[in-house]
């Protein structure tokens, strides 16, 4: 077919899709696209925030050294794994002592972090300003809220939440008596590891050549918030909003199959997902209790994590997490801040019929008596009253399932 032909052809049908002759299925397109638009989603380039190219690749090899951990043993590239789309394909993530990937980290007897990784996708983007299960670095308000109060490192939260893994005992410091100087997680013991940690990095002829070039400075002048923008500069490069099928559907009219397109009208119709998962990144950067049990020891202990509360000390955001973002959430598995849910059927299930995938009795009485506490509070969530069957789900994991696209670079862990 001759290009202007072609036009005039593709002129003709999108055309036809607009006209009030419109098939059943351009309606629902309609209606679909409408309604993604009215929920926030933005091309994926409105997401980008510019970085320097200089500081994606030193802080892609900060980002995968293990000198970062004072054991030498774990780097952020540990337990943000690739092929598990930058997160650890386990429930509770292991840090230090850690091996290996998947499950085969779990069985190498690390320290456990009572939560589920968290993957990048879109972190750092414009209005991505909320970090972490419980929100612990929130710029939403236009300042940055964290542990580190008045001696916050930087003004852009995606910095100072890379100031966080490092310091934290477990993650990538050993509760031994070596680091007990350096393990209380306060700011001033932070600054005194940061210290040290740089003067590692430093001795690392790539990484210092690479942060020299980029930051401009003499290597003396050179201080951990830079290797930590170098970092955020990588994460928010390479896992940047990528064009899914679903961008393409909703801004370039590319079609959807009509089990996609049924997922997606119960994401935005019946099914209410886009009251919380919504904007451009499917989240509203806000808190809800939903009933996802705990696996593991929990945050809080005994099998207990208070999620949002743990940061406000606030009774009502107790059982309260950030809503995650669903870009790639089919290559993320397990789910849940916890990670206590191995498929997205059973994720999504939760939210509407929780007692179809866990049976109490199995709960230890604490547990039980926690579980009645969040059911209570799940109850005045938006999802009260939602049904939702077994293929509805199905089309619902469908629709999840064009939210996906690829990091450019692979991520691998270097000495
Ligand atoms: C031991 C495994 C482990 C290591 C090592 C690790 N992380 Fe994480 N990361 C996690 C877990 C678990 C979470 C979720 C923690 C939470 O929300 O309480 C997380 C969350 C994050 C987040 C927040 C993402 C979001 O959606 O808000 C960022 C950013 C991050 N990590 C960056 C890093 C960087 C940078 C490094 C290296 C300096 C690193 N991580 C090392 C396990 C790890
Ligand atoms: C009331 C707000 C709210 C609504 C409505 C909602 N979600 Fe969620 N969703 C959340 C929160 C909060 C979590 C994380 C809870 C936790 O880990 O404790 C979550 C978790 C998820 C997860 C697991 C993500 C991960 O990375 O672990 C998926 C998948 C998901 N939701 C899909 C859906 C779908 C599909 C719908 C519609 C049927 C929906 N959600 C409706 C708030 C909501």
């Amino acid at each position: 077919m001759k290009s202007a032909t072609r036009a005039f052809v593709a002129a003709f049908i999108f055309g036809a899709s607009c006209s009030p002759s419109m098939s059943e299925g351009g309606l629902r397109d309609q209606v679909l696209r409408q309604a993604a638009l009215k929920a926030g989603l933005v091309p994926a380039a409105a997401t980008h925030v510019p970085v320097d190219p200089a500081y994606v690749e030193a802080g892609r090899l900060v980002f995968q050294t293990k000198k970062l951990s004072l054991d030498h043993e774990t780097a952020c590239a540990s337990c943000h794994v690739d092929r598990f789309g930058s997160s650890d394909g386990i429930p509770n993530a292991v840090g230090t002592g850690g091996r290996g990937e998947g499950v085969q980290r779990l069985m190498g007897g690390g320290d456990i972090i009572p939560r589920n990784t968290l993957p990048f996708w879109g972190r750092g983007g414009v209005g991505f300003n909320v970090f972490f299960w419980d929100g612990k670095v929130d710029a939403s308000s236009g300042e940055v809220q964290s542990q580190f109060a008045g001696a916050v490192p930087s003004d852009d939260p995606l910095v100072v939440a890379v100031h966080l893994p490092p310091a934290e005992i477990g993650e990538m410091i050993t509760d031994s008596a070596v680091n007990d100087a350096l393990k209380t997680e306060s700011v001033s013991t932070a600054e005194a590891l940061y210290s040290e940690l740089m003067a590692r990095l430093m001795d690392d002829p790539e990484i210092r050549e690479k942060l020299t070039s980029a930051t401009g400075k003499d290597v003396s002048d050179i201080v951990f918030r830079d290797a930590a923008l170098a970092v955020a500069s990588f994460i928010r490069e390479n896992f940047k909003v990528r064009s899914t099928r679903f961008h393409r559907f909703v801004f370039d009219g590319e079609p959807l199959s009509a089990e996609e397109r049924k997922g997606g009208l119960i994401f935005y119709g019946k099914g209410g997902c886009a009251t919380c998962h919504n904007g451009a990144y499917f989240t509203d950067f806000d808190y809800h209790a939903l009933p996802f049990p705990e696996a593991g020891f929990g945050k809080n202990g005994f099998g207990i994590d208070y999620g949002r509360f743990n940061v406000t000390l606030n009774p009502s955001d107790r059982y309260k997490f950030r809503t995650p973002p669903l870009f790639n959430v089919t290559k993320t598995a397990p789910y849940s801040h916890s990670g206590s849910v191995s498929t997205v059927a059973d994720a999504i299930r939760i939210h509407v019929d929780p007692l179809a995938v866990y049976d109490p009795r199995k709960f230890t009485d604490v547990q039980r008596a926690e579980y009645y506490h969040a059911l209570k509070v799940w109850s005045r969530e938006p999802l009260a009253g939602i049904a939702l069957d077994d293929d509805e789900i199905k089309a619902l994991i469908a629709f999840l399932a064009t939210l996906t696209y690829d990091s450019p670079l692979p991520v691998l862990e270097r000495d």
